[in-house]
Order: structure tokens, then C-alpha cells, then sequence
């Protein structure tokens, strides 16, 4: 099948998040096994920071946004290790910036028109590049419009799914194609995929005009959400099929506990949306082959290496190097999401009950930041507070703790935990989402039965992860060789792509045989 993945980010040339990684990994897997694959992103600064060859098409074009008609550009790269084209979108007055969506914590006041631009030059780009498509799949709310040119302005208003058929509201009488004449995107369907309800690039709804899409789907059943223009849900009304990138959050999000206010919207498109875990790129995360690392190790020689790395890290971070201690730590953004803020409750206790040493490193909620920053200063031989976006870095933090601390408050699927885990660093975590699905808890019985891989909170509170920390401080003093097991156990844990690609491979197929 000929896919094309649309997304804001893609690794190595454009990250904030997992999603990056998700849309560098994923294309990768679904080419080999057979696909023609092709990923766009907007053309950001920070794309030239990643050193790798990027080239110029030599194609320009315009799109509509609002009632002006934007130049662009298309560039293009490929994903390194594979022969996967990425094209870049070009546009310097909107892309060429210090952040992706915000500086200094602040969202750019244009995100709506800077996206609206982005995906109406997706189209524009695969016809010029004539590019064949089975398969649009678009990622988060960046991309939501994407499913929604692809059913309005490319299809005609083709119904969509088990909401359409309930409200009729897409049924509308047909306009003119941008490509008219011609069936090109007729047998064309879409994937949308969600990273993260929370995020859903809601805007003030007279940002409806750029988009360029009839008013008569500003209503509650497609782009409106409480008199905004809600980008997330466009994506998640306009598409064929929905994915969440696990199973237990594809639940989750269709609960009031989780769904963001749209968990109405998506009980309705139910039996479109699929839960399908993300794998991590095990080339890249390969603790035997991590050139970051000061003595990479495999399976059989963890318990020698790792304990190099942990002390080249303590040295790094400037904290006494000591075996015994067990060395806690996050690589995180500092969000509500990843409740971190409960780790800094809990820092003091442990380093005063045990001297127990944490490294966290990661940017993001500046009250945070400071806040490690203060802990860091009050314990100067405990904590380290590294404060920065360091890819090489977080190789060297996965390596060298002993446990990865993950107390998220809700985590679509997190890709921490199971770098950790094929790194035998053990995520200690709270359920829910992708963590519910990838750790399993160490109690007596799964110690008992091999099966504890990791350490699980339940309730999301400060005690609650005290207790947790605690219950692992007791596993890495007393219960040695417990710990070695589930050391062991995680590092032989296969989070590969593998099975996820074929679950999109599946699901491809299916919609490709909707109506
Ligand atoms: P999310 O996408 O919600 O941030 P994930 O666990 O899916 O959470 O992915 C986070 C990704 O971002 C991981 O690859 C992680 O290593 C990386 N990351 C987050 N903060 C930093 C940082 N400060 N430095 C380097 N990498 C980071
Ligand atoms: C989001 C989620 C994270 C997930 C990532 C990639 O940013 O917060 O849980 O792993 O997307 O899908």
C-alpha cells in the first residue's frame, strides 16, 4: 500500500516528544514490511540541526489560507537508516522559529494559520511530487485537518463513519475539488492517530475561515467544541478510522476520567477507534551498540557494564560516585501529564532516609524547573537538576539509573518505560495507559513467578509513590537477586515495531475496504 504519514514532528530533525519518535520509527517498520511509505512535516529550523542532508525539490507552490494564497516550498531528506522520503514544507515566515509551538512557554498567536498552511500543502505537495496514495494517516491535532480536506474538499463530503450516519450533517452537496476531473483521492482513506487528548488546538472559531472549509461543519458533531474551532476533534470526526497508541488508553479516553471533555464524540465513533501500542526503534535504543554510552552491555554482561555507565553518570551529574546507592531519575518534558512534581514531594524523604541519589533531566513547566533546581542546590550530593533538551544525554540517564521514575498522571503510552526496560533500568510507574500495558509490577507473586519487569503506583498521589519508591528501595537493598531477575526480564522484552506495524497493516487494509 502506498501510505503517507503527516505529522508536526519526526526524529531526528523535529522533536519535543514521543511523537517523534513515533513517526520515524513507525514509516521504517511499515516499509519493511512492503509498504511505500513517505512522511511530511513542516520545515522547522531545527530540521537543519540534525545535520543530516537535506535537499531542495525544486518545487514551489501556493495554497489558500483564508483570502490569501501562501507560497511554500518542499524539501526533502530521507529517515536515516532506511530509504523512507521525508518531505519538509516550507515556509520560513511561519516555520523558521525558535519553537516548534511556543517560546518561552508562550503559543504562538498563528498556530491555527501556520497548521491550516501546513496541511492544505500536504495535498498540494503529493500532487506535484505525484506521490500515489492509499493511506493518509495523520497524527494529533496539528494534522486534524488533514482528514477533514481529505472528506470535504477532496472527496466532495464523503460520510464518515457511525456519526455522520447518526447526525447526516456531512452529507453536502458537492464542491469543486481542487483537483477537478480527476478521481485521485476518490479511494483515498485516513488514519488518525492520538498522542495526547489533552492537546487539542482549540481556537477562536472565526479561525474557521483559513481553514478554507464550509461553515456548515462548524457544528457540534465535527469542528466546533463549545464555540471553538476544536482541531483535534476535526481529526477525530473527519477520519475512517481512529488510533490511540495503546490499548488500555484507547479505553481510557472514552471515560470521563480521561477524555478531555470529547469522550462523547469518541463513545460515538467507538467501533472506529483502535488501541495499538507504539514500539520503540531498537536500533537507536540499543544499550550493546549506544555509542553514548561509556561501556555499552548486553544481556549477558549488564551487571559488569551497567555499573560503568551508572558511574560515569554520577560523575557527569557531579554527584559522588557510589555504587550501593540506588540512583533514581526521569528524561521527561515537565508537564502536569508526568507528574513530577510528585517526585520532587518525595526526594527529600529518600534522600534523608536512605541517601538515595536522582538525576532529572528535562525543560518544560518553569515552577518545576525551579524547583529542581532548588532540591538540587539543597542536596548538592544527592540531586542533579539538568535542565536542558539533550538526546545523548538521556542515552547516558536510561543507562545508568537504577530506576526510571514515571508517576504519570495519564500517558497515552510512553516510550520511557520501555527504553528503560531494554536498558535493565527498572521504570517504576503509575497505571495507566501505554505504562498499565508495558510494566508489570513487582510483588511477591510476579517476583515469584518471573514475570515483575518494573514497579507499579496505583492512585497518582505523593504518598502513594512514596510507598511505591519505597517498596523498590527495600527490592534493590534486600532482594538482590529479585532484582537481578527482573533486570534480566526487561531486558528481554520485545518492544520492537514489528507487531504494531502489522496492526496498522490490518487496520490499512480494512478501511481500504470501506465504502
Ligand atoms: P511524551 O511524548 O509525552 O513527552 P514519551 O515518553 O512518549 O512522552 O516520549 C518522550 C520522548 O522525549 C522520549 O524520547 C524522551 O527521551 C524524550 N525527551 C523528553 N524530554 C527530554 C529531554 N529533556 N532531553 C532529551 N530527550 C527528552
Ligand atoms: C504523546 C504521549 C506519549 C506517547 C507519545 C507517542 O506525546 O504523551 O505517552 O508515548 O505521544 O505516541
Amino acid at each position: 500500500m502506498n501510505i503517507v504519514f503527516v505529522s508536526s514532528e519526526a526524529a531526528p530533525f523535529a522533536k519535543t516528544g514521543g511523537l517523534a519518535d513515533v513517526c520515524s520509527a513507525l514509516p521504517v517498520a511499515l516499509e519493511k514490511q512492503g509498504h511505500h511509505v513517505s512522511v511530511f512535516i513542516p520545515a522547522y529550523r531545527q530540521i537543519y540541526d540534525a545535520h543530516l542532508p537535506i535537499e531542495t525539490t525544486g518545487i514551489g507552490y501556493c495554497v489558500p489560507v483564508g483570502k490569501n494564497e501562501v507560497w511554500g516550498e518542499i524539501l526533502r531528506s530521507t529517515l536515516p537508516g532506511s530509504d523512507v522520503p521525508v518531505y519538509f514544507l516550507r515556509h520560513d515566515r511561519y516555520f523558521f522559529r525558535d519553537g516548534l509551538y511556543n517560546s518561552g512557554g508562550v503559543d504562538y498567536q498563528d498556530n491555527c494559520e501556520r497548521f491550516v498552511f501546513f496541511c492544505r500543502s500536504v495535498f498540494r505537495a503529493i500532487e506535484l511530487l505525484n506521490i500515489p496514495v492509499d493511506i493518509l494517516h495523520a497524527n494529533d491535532w496539528q494534522t486534524g485537518l488533514v482528514p477533514a480536506y481529505l472528506a470535504t474538499l477532496y472527496q466532495n463530503g464523503r460520510a464518515i463513519g457511525t456519526q455522520t450516519e447518526l447526525f447526516g450533517s456531512a452529507l453536502a452537496p458537492p464542491q469543486t475539488p481542487e483537483k477537478s476531473g480527476d478521481r485521485f483521492w476518490d479511494k483515498v482513506r485516513s488514519v488518525f492517530t492520538i498522542h495526547n487528548m489533552r492537546h487539542q488546538g482549540r481556537f477562536m472559531q472565526q479561525e474557521m475561515d483559513l481553514t478554507g472549509i464550509d461553515w456548515k461543519y462548524f457544528t457540534f458533531d465535527k469542528m466546533e467544541f463549545y464555540g471553538q474551532l476544536n482541531l483535534l476533534k476535526t481529526g477525530i470526526t473527519f477520519s475512517d478510522a481512529i488510533t490511540t497508541v495503546s490499548p488500555e488508553y484507547s479505553k481510557e479516553i472514552q471515560t470521563d476520567d480521561f477524555g478531555e471533555s470529547l469522550q462523547g464524540v469518541l463513545r460515538y465513533r467507538s467501533e472506529s477507534i483502535w488501541g495499538i501500542l507504539n514500539g520503540i526503534d531498537t536500533a537507536e535504543w540499543n544499550p550493546e551498540t549506544d555509542s553514548n554510552l561509556a561501556a555499552p552491555y548486553n544481556a549477558e554482561t549488564v551487571f559488569e557494564k551497567k555499573p560503568l555507565c551508572k558511574a560515569a553518570l554520577q560523575r557527569e551529574c557531579g554527584l559522588p560516585e557510589s555504587a550501593d546507592t540506588p540512583l533514581f531519575g526521569a528524561v521527561s518534558r515537565f508537564d502536569w501529564q508526568k507528574g513530577l512534581d510528585l517526585v520532587a514531594d518525595v526526594i527529600p524523604h529518600f534522600v534523608e532516609s536512605r541517601g538515595a541519589q536522582f538525576v532529572i533531566l528535562g525543560t518544560g513547566d518553569p515552577q518545576l524547573e525551579n524547583r529542581f533546581v532548588e532540591l538540587a542546590a539543597r542536596y548538592p550530593k544527592n540531586v542533579a537538576a539538568l535542565i536542558k533538551f539533550s538526546g545523548a544525554l538521556s542515552h547516558r540517564v536510561e543507562a545508568g539509573l537504577d530506576v526510571f521514575l514515571m508517576p504519570s498522571r495519564y500517558e497515552p503510552c510512553g516510550l520511557n518505560q520501555m527504553y528503560s526496560q531494554r536498558y535493565g533500568t527498572l521504570p517504576l510507574v503509575r497505571h495507566t495507559g501505554g505504562l498499565a500495558d508495558t510494566v508489570i509490577g513487582a510483588s511477591d507473586e510476579t517476583i515469584a513467578n518471573g514475570t515483575a519487569n518494573g514497579f507499579m503506583s496505583y492512585w497518582g498521589t505523593a504518598d502513594d509513590l512514596q510507598k511505591t519508591v519505597e517498596w523498590a528501595v527495600h527490592c534493590y537493598d534486600q532482594r538482590k537477586d529479585a532484582w537481578r531477575q527482573m533486570v534480566l526480564t526487561a531486558m528481554a522484552l520485545d518492544h520492537s515495531w514489528t507487531k504494531s506495524a502489522r496492526l496498522y497493516s490490518d487496520l490499512y487494509e480494512r478501511i481500504q475496504m470501506l465504502g
